[in-house]
C-alpha cells in the first residue's frame, strides 16, 4: 500500500491492475447475480419493437439523476420542456442536464468509430459536460471536501503525472483481460475518479464513461439504466467505499456496491420497460378504434420518444405540412391521448401517461 495523506496530493496512486485480490468468492458470486440480471434487461431491450425509441425518456431520467448528485434539481416538466421547446432563458439547471445527455451521445458516436476508453474521449465528454474547454488539470489545488468543508482526498498533481496515470487506465481498460468486465468496470470507475483528471465534472464523465464501458464490452447495448439513482441514494456509502480503496486498499466492499448498482438497476428498469411497450400499445388501440385514420406508426413513435412533443417534430419526421400536423396534435388532445401547454409562443403536446410512467 502506498503512502497516503489525505491533504497531499495522492501522486503515488498504484497504478492497475490491483495488487489486491478483486476476485474473492463473495465478489465472484455477486457477479454472476449482477451479470445475470444485465444480461435480462439487455435481453428485454432487444426485444422491443423500436430500442432506440427509449433511449431519450430514460436517458433524460438518468441526466437528471446524475446531475442530482451535485444537486443541480430540477422538474421532469422544466426538464423536458427545456429539451423541446426553444426557450431562450431556460432553466439553467434544465440546461445542466441536457449537457449531460449530449455528452453521452457523443461518447456512443466516438465508441462507435473508434471502440476504446481514451483519456481524449474523456476530454471530449467533459467539456460537452460543462461547456467549456476543460481538459486535464495543470494547476495545482484541486481537493475533495466533505460537508464540512474537511479535506478528505487531495487528487494526483502535475498534467504529467495525471496523463501518465490516465495511460495506464486506458491500458488496463482496452487492454487487460484477466478479470470479468464488471469487476474490471468497477476498479476503472474507482481509478478515474482517484486519478480525478479534470476541475470539475468528473463524477459525471466517470459515470458516462461506465455506460461506455458496458455497450463496448457487449453488456449493454443501449444505454437503458438510470446507474445514478442508485448512487445518490447510496451516495455516503460510495464515497466511504472510494475512500476506503484509498486508505487501506479494501477493495472488496466497493466492488460488491458497484455490482449490487448494476443489478439493482437491471431489475429496477426491466419492469419499466415493460410498462412503456404496453402502453404504447394501449395507446395504439385507442387510436385505431376512436381515429382510425389517424393512426400512423410514426406518429406513434413519435409520441413516445419523448414524453412531450411539438409540431416541428411531426414536421421533420415528414408526417405533414404545418397544418396537417397540427390537426393530427389536436386530434389527439380531444381523444384524450396528449395534453397541449403553451411555453413561451410554443405549443407542446405531452403525452401524460407516459410522463406518469417516468416520474
Ligand atoms: N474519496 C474520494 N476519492 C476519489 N473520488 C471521489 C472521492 N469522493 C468522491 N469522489 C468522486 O468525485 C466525484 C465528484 O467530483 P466532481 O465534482 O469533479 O464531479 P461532478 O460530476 O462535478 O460531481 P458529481 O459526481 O457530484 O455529480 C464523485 O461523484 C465521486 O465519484
Ligand atoms: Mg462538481
Amino acid at each position: 500500500m502506498s503512502k497516503f495523506n489525505k491533504s497531499k496530493p495522492y501522486n503515488s496512486l498504484p497504478a492497475l491492475p490491483p495488487k489486491e485480490d478483486v476476485e474473492s468468492k463473495k465478489i465472484l458470486l455477486k457477479t454472476i447475480k449482477a451479470s445475470r440480471a444485465l444480461g435480462k434487461l439487455n435481453g428485454a431491450l432487444s426485444n422491443l419493437p423500436n430500442p432506440n425509441l427509449f433511449i431519450d425518456t430514460i436517458q433524460i431520467k438518468e441526466a437528471k439523476a446524475s446531475s442530482e448528485i451535485e444537486n443541480i434539481i430540477t422538474t421532469n416538466d422544466d426538464l423536458f420542456e427545456t429539451l423541446i421547446a426553444e426557450k431562450k432563458n431556460s432553466n439553467f439547471a434544465a440546461k445542466e442536464i441536457l449537457s449531460y445527455k449530449s455528452a453521452l451521445y457523443i461518447g456512443l458516436e466516438e465508441i462507435k468509430r473508434r471502440p476504446f476508453i481514451t483519456t481524449n474521449l474523456c476530454i471530449k465528454l467533459v467539456q460537452e459536460i460543462k461547456h467549456n474547454k476543460s481538459s486535464i488539470r495543470v494547476t495545482p489545488g484541486t481537493a475533495l471536501l466533505d460537508g464540512r468543508g474537511q479535506i478528505i482526498y487531495t487528487p494526483p498533481s502535475g498534467e504529467n503525472t495525471i496523463r501518465t496515470k490516465l495511460a495506464n487506465l486506458e491500458k488496463f481498460t482496452n487492454e487487460y483481460e484477466k478479470i470479468d468486465p464488471l469487476i474490471k468496470m468497477a476498479i476503472i470507475h474507482y481509478q478515474f475518479e482517484a486519478i480525478h483528471p479534470f476541475a470539475d465534472g468528473n463524477g459525471r464523465t466517470g459515470r458516462i464513461m461506465l455506460l461506455l464501458y458496458l455497450k463496448l464490452e457487449k453488456l449493454l447495448d443501449i444505454p437503458a439504466i438510470y446507474l445514478s439513482e442508485y448512487i445518490i441514494e447510496n451516495k455516503l456509502n460510495y464515497y466511504k467505499l472510494l475512500r476506503e480503496v484509498t486508505e487501506k486498499g479494501k477493495w472488496e466492499n466497493y466492488i460488491l456496491y458497484m455490482l449490487d448498482m448494476i443489478e439493482v438497476t437491471s431489475h429496477n428498469v426491466i419492469p419499466k420497460l415493460d410498462t412503456i411497450v404496453r402502453l404504447m400499445d394501449e395507446i395504439e388501440g385507442i387510436i385505431k378504434v376512436k381515429k382510425p385514420k389517424l393512426f400512423n406508426k410514426e406518429l406513434l413513435d413519435i409520441i413516445f420518444k419523448l414524453p412531450y412533443t411539438k409540431r416541428k417534430n411531426l414536421i421533420e419526421a415528414k408526417l405533414g405540412t404545418p397544418k396537417t400536423v397540427g390537426n393530427y396534435l389536436m386530434e389527439l388532445e380531444r381523444i384524450g391521448i396528449l395534453r397541449s401547454k403553451k411555453v413561451g409562443k410554443e405549443k407542446l403536446y405531452i403525452n401524460h401517461k407516459l410522463m406518469k410512467v417516468l416520474e
